[in-house]
């Protein structure tokens, strides 16, 4: 499994309060995954955990995929500022092991994917919040990582980009990375294959999501 937790426990301070406390998760490879719960319920300290960026003060965390292997979504991306489009994603791909034709091959292919085509020589900056969000889901998925984590992608984007998004990331999916999203959004939801909702620490629920449903609805 590329995620196992088992009695993860967390907290921020020696004498807080524990954010998770006692929370089990598996993540089967290539699992798209979205991950709920209300506000402070420990979904971004959970996504830290598994990304390596923090160390649980309790349970074990075994994930496969390594810091570098792991890609990033934030809600407010972040950008090289004042290069183009296509050199923000290209710089993504540097140091991947890509021969220079195939990664030129590979951005042109995301900037199509993210219906970015008109602004690919475009100055970062000059771009719209969901044109942005566009090219760092991009560069996150450039390089086809084994493992995404996504905190609140599409948070603030319209329902036409939030789109745009998604069907990016469920083509991530069906090439077999396993991509963990924490929404709000159950459009977004009943687009993933799993849903976790996390309260007091824990899982609270674990169901099947739209996307894995079979037969009439
Ligand atoms: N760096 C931090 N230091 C101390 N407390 C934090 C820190 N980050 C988050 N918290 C607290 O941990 C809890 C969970 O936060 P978070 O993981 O951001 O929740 P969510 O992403 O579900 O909104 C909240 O009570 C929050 O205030
Ligand atoms: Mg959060």
């Amino acid at each position: 499994m590329p995620v196992t937790l088992s009695d993860i426990r967390f907290r921020y301070d020696a004498h807080g309060p524990y954010v998770l406390d006692g929370l089990d998760l598996t993540i089967p490879d290539g699992q798209l995954i979205a991950l709920m719960g209300p506000s402070g319920s420990g979904k971004t300290t959970l996504l830290q955990i598994i990304g390596g960026l923090l160390r649980p003060t309790g349970g074990t965390a075994d994930v496969t995929a390594s810091r570098d292997e792991t890609r990033w979504v934030f809600q407010t991306p972040t950008l090289l500022a004042h290069r183009s489009v296509r050199h923000n994603i290209d710089i993504a791909l540097m140091g991947d092991g890509w021969d220079e034709r195939s990664r030129g091959a590979r951005v042109e292919r995301m900037i199509r994917d993210m219906r970015l085509e008109g602004l690919a020589d475009t100055d970062v900056n000059l771009l719209s919040g969901g044109q942005r969000q566009r090219v760092q889901i991009a560069r996150a998925l450039a390089s086809e990582p084994p493992l995404v984590l996504a905190d609140e992608p599409t948070g603030q984007l319209d329902h036409a980009t939030t789109g745009v998004v998604l069907d990016a990331i469920r083509a991530a999916h069906r090439r077999g990375t396993t991509i963990v999203i924490v929404t709000h959004d159950p459009y977004v939801a009943a687009r993933c294959e799993r849903v976790v909702t996390l309260e007091d620490g824990r899982v609270s629920s674990d169901e099947p999501g739209g996307h894995a449903r079979r037969g009439p609805a």
